[in-house]
């Protein structure tokens, strides 16, 4: 999408599709200033004129979730898992997170000399990890780990986003079944775990989340953060092959720099490319009127790569500092898993290079996921050396 996104910040920064019925937004500046003025662009989109309520039983869960309510509601339902997914709180996990990431590794180096990043490492992770801060047991992850898939499927699909299909039906009432019985348990017996605190946990506001508020704010935590971090691992890996053979090398046990390449991955192929807001008044921006109730879409991957805020902007600099880049998007809705992912990339990639050296693409053609507005691929088989 680079080489359009170049075209539109150069020709129409901010211009209307009459065929989505969207406005599109295309440089850093009036990127970061939608993302700032959360009182004109709104995350509800049930403010938008031609917004129409969900049909199917279910669907309108992940809207009574932060991601998707203005202040102050949002602050309210942020306030009761915010300290789960603080850098110290992660912290105490770290060693366990790695140990997971370890099995999976080696499980999937053995010898045979190839393996497939996405398969094996970048999808399998991040739920696995999920599934442990919630607190489902290790007993139920297959499981819960199919219910991922097919919800994944559903978001990370244009056509799926909008209409379900009954197997993604079924899938997400037998997952919501399953969260409604553990929030009950969580309720009777509450433990050490996220879903205790989605339970337990009072807002500002004094009181609970209501069922359908912690049901949500469950499917919001899979759905936001496991193909997202799946794909900044993987396009890591990728970009990281494809760049600099020896990057690899440099990387390998030096946690700083690791740290600036997988901030840098972020801004060169953001994992979410794009969201969405509803204008609650008439405003002006780049030279045009955007009506109030119309729908704007902000891209973050155009954004990430615009000229007039990087030097060398279209370049991969795995050791850019500073780099302001909005990845994880900016102000009130800021990513809520950030560190969360941050360390998991750092942990997934750390484990690799751990285990395995000269690391290069098995594939020229790579298959990219099917959604505009996530950036990634479908698989990355790799070729490697095993270190002893
Ligand atoms: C919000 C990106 C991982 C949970 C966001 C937003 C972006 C983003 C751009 C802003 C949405 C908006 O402004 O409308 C990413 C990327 C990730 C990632 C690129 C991985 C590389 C995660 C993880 C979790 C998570 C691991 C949790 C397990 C959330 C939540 C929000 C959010 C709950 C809503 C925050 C709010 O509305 O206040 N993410 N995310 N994300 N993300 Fe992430």
């Amino acid at each position: 999408p680079f080489d359009w996104y170049r075209r539109m910040r150069e020709e129409a920064p901010v211009r209307y599709d009459p065929e989505r019925r969207t406005w599109d937004v295309f440089r850093y500046e009036d990127v970061k200033r939608a993302l700032d003025d959360d009182e004109t662009f709104s995350v509800d989109p049930s403010r938008a004129d031609d917004f129409e309520e969900p049909t199917e039983p279910g669907e309108g869960l992940i809207l009574d979730t932060m991601l998707f309510e203005d202040p102050p509601r949002h602050d309210e339902l942020r306030g009761v898992v915010d300290d789960w997914f603080q850098p110290r709180t992660l912290a105490d996990r770290e060693s366990h997170f790695r140990a997971l990431a370890g099995e999976l590794l080696d499980d999937a180096v053995d010898g045979g000399g190839e393996l497939d990043v996405v398969a094996d490492l970048a999808y399998p992770f991040p739920v696995t990890v999920i599934a442990e801060l919630l607190g489902i047991p290790p007993s139920d992850r297959d499981r819960f780990k199919r219910w991922s898939d097919t919800l994944v499927a559903a978001a990370s699909d244009d056509e799926g986003a909008e209409r379900f299909t009954e197997r993604q039906q079924r899938s997400q009432m037998e997952m919501g079944q399953y969260f409604l019985e553990a929030i009950e348990e969580r309720r009777e017996n509450p433990r050490d775990d996220l879903l205790s605190v989605i339970v337990t946990e009072e807002t500002d506001a004094g009181e609970r989340l209501s069922h359908e508020e912690a049901l949500g704010t469950c499917m919001l935590l899979l759905v936001a953060g496991n193909i997202t971090t799946t794909n900044l691992i993987a396009n890591a890996v990728r970009t990281f092959a494809e760049e600099d053979a020896d990057l690899f090398e440099r990387l390998r046990g030096d946690d700083r720099a690791l740290t600036r390449a997988v901030e840098e991955v972020l801004r060169y192929r953001s994992p979410v490319q794009a969201m969405s807001r509803v204008a609650t008044e008439d405003v002006r921006m780049g030279g045009e009127t955007i009506a109030a109730g119309d729908r704007v879409v902000v891209w973050l991957g155009s954004a990430n790569r615009d000229e007039r805020r990087f030097d060398d902007a279209d370049a991969f600099r795995p050791d850019r500092s500073p780099n302001q880049h909005l990845g994880f998007g900016h102000g009130t809705h800021y990513c809520l898993g950030a560190p969360l992912a941050r360390l998991e990339a750092e942990v997934a990639l750390s484990e690799l290079l751990d285990r395995v050296e000269g690391v290069r693409l098995a594939e020229t053609t790579l298959q990219p996921t099917r959604s505009a507005f996530v950036y990634g691929v479908e698989s990355l088989p790799v070729r490697y050396d095993e270190r002893r």
